[in-house]
């Protein structure tokens, strides 16, 4: 009686099996570890910065428009934060050959900008702790939401009134599912996304973000490919 052979591409294919296996759980250990690290799910999560700036201080009190520092944040995935060169337009240190400050300098000497102006003279950039941060397997793009009239306060609370900035919201997946579900409630005039403290009407909100959602077709999609692909 012949033996039963098993053809010569089987092992090939025990091969592949193997790194299927070996790749899959490695690919599942990896999600499950980014969505179970604490920093993802963190509401309240403040680092200590680098260098005190006070976004009470800047969009609060001066009025800063948040474009004026998040550049890209309505062209892009990622809102950008300012490089030192933003910063230098208001701060610029004390000139090195004259020792006297810029006319446009605010605080020259203060101890606070040291690490500012340390970058400005190196060319480092300031090593900023990020945030917020979603795992990896998760696509998230500022653009599309603030072109459709979801403004930064609601899913950062008021950054204009945080000395630290913090993580207001969970960034959960429930999170980002409910208003995907249900967006009226959260929809605003474009020209507002910014206004922090912008609020409809007593008692037209509902009309109002019913009537937004209508006339420019907006409609959130909540297929699993939209935000893991
Ligand atoms: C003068 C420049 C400036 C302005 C204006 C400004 N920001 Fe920022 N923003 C920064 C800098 C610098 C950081 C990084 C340091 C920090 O987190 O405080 C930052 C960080 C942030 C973060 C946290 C980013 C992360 O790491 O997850 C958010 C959210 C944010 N800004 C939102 C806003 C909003 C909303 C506005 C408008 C109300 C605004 N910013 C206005 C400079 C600015
Ligand atoms: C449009 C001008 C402008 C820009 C741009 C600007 N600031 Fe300021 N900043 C100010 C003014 C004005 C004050 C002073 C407010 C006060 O003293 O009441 C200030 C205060 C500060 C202070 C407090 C300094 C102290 O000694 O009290 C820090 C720190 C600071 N800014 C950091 C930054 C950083 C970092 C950036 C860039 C991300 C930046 N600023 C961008 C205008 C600006
Ligand atoms: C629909 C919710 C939502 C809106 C609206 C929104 N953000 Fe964010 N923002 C996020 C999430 C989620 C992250 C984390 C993204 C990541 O880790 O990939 C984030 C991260 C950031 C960061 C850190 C850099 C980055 O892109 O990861 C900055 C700065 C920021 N947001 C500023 C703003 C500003 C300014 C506005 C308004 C003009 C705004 N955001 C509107 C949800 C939002
Ligand atoms: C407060 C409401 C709100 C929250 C919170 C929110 N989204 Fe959205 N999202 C929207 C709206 C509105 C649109 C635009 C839909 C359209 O253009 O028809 C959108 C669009 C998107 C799109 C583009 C695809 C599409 O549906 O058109 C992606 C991707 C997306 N969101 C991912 C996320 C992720 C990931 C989170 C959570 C981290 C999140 N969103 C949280 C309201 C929200
Ligand atoms: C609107 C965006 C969005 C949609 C749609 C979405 N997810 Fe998610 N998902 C997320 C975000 C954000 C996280 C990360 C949450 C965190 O940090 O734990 C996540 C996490 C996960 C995780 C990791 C475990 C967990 O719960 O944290 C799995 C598994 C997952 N999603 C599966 C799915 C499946 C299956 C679908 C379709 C039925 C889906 N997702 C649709 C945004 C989305």
């Amino acid at each position: 009686m012949n033996r039963f052979l098993f053809p010569r591409w089987v092992n090939k294919f025990l091969l592949v099996l193997g790194v299927m296996i070996l790749g899959g759980g490695a690919y599942a250990g990896a999600v499950f570890m980014g969505a179970t690290d604490p920093k993802t799910l963190n509401v309240g999560y403040q680092p200590v910065q680098p260098i005190p700036f006070s976004h009470k201080i800047h969009a609060g009190q001066l009025k800063m428009d948040c474009r004026y520092c998040h550049t890209s944040v309505e062209k892009s995935a990622h809102a950008s934060v300012p490089p030192t060169s933003t910063c230098i337009n208001c701060h610029s240190p004390l000139e090195k050959a004259t020792g006297t400050p810029l006319l446009s300098a605010v605080h020259p000497t203060s101890p606070k900008l040291k690490a500012l102006h340390d970058s400005w003279a190196t060319g480092d950039s300031v090593p900023w702790v990020k945030i917020h941060r979603l795992p990896d397997f998760v696509y998230f793009n500022h653009s599309v939401h603030v072109n459709r009239g979801v403004s930064c306060v609601t899913c950062h609370g008021r950054i204009d009134k945080m000395d630290e900035v913090h993580q207001a919201k969970d960034l959960s997946m429930t999170w980002c599912v409910d208003c995907h579900r249900h967006p009226e409630a959260h929809l605003r005039p474009v020209e507002f996304i910014t206004k922090l403290d912008w609020a409809p009407e007593d008692g037209k909100a509902a009309e109002l973000g019913a009537q937004l959602k209508k006339e420019k077709n907006i409609n959130p999609l909540t297929n699993c490919a939209v935000c893991h692909r």
